[in-house]
């Protein structure tokens, strides 16, 4: 049985994100040919279940958003690339879904140890659904898993993708729950005189040295 103690260390947010070549439902992919967009690379545990079928819908149903924001989508499992062509086929005539972002098919789970996908005490074999966001300097920006049995809600992930880069355009954090054409927040000062700074703009927007929010510029 595989033991947590015998995995790689999964990836830490603003660190080079795992290099990877791997088979996929689209031909061989390298992370090097994401390079310049943004991309979310999904595992889940496999193929032809029923979470994971809601999972799939619900990535291909946002896509399109994704890649408004410049962002590529990666799924990844154990399953063979058969059974992946075969799932695909079934979810477009079952479900009238047509998935049309690449699948990886880590036979050896290779892939899955190495962006920390594997969680042994829940199975030893099969990846949980972790979620890594890669910018487009390939850099991880943001890591989230669930277990086997409970499915993501693919919003928040898109929202998640959108946060980062308003953060990045503007150089602002974003609140709980933010959307897209929301105030956004300033990062809080790191000095006494930012601080000082800060409590001399009094007002409704910056209620307290450390709590300013402003439109999106
Ligand atoms: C599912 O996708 O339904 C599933 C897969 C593995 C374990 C539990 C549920």
């Amino acid at each position: 049985m595989t033991d947590s103690a015998d995995l790689p260390s999964p990836p830490r947010i603003g660190e080079a994100a795992p290099d990877f070549e791997a088979e996929t439902t689209q031909g061989m992919l390298r992370l090097e040919d994401f390079r310049g967009s943004w991309l979310v690379l999904f595992s889940h545990p496999a193929d032809f279940t029923p979470v994971c079928a809601t999972e799939l819908i619900a990535f291909a149903g946002v896509r399109g958003r994704l890649r408004e924001l410049g962002c590529e989508l990666l799924g990844l499992s154990v399953d063979s690339i058969f059974s992946h062509i075969a799932w695909v086929r079934s979810l477009e005539t079952k479900f009238a879904v047509s998935v049309d972002f690449p699948l990886v098919a880590d036979t050896t789970g290779t892939m899955a140890r190495r962006y920390g996908m594997v969680m042994p005490a829940e199975s030893p074999t099969e990846p949980a659904r972790v979620v890594c966001v890669i910018d487009d300097r390939q850099i991880v920006r943001a890591y989230m898993a669930y277990p086997m049995t409970t499915g993501r809600n693919v919003h928040e992930i898109v929202r998640l993708v959108a946060a980062l880069r308003a953060t990045d355009a503007h150089g602002v954090a974003t609140p709980a729950g933010w959307k897209p054409g929301e105030p956004v927040l300033v990062p809080p000062p790191r000095t006494q005189a930012m601080a000082a700074e800060r409590a001399g703009l009094a007002g409704a927007s910056c209620p307290d040295w450390y709590f300013c929010k402003k439109e999106m510029p």
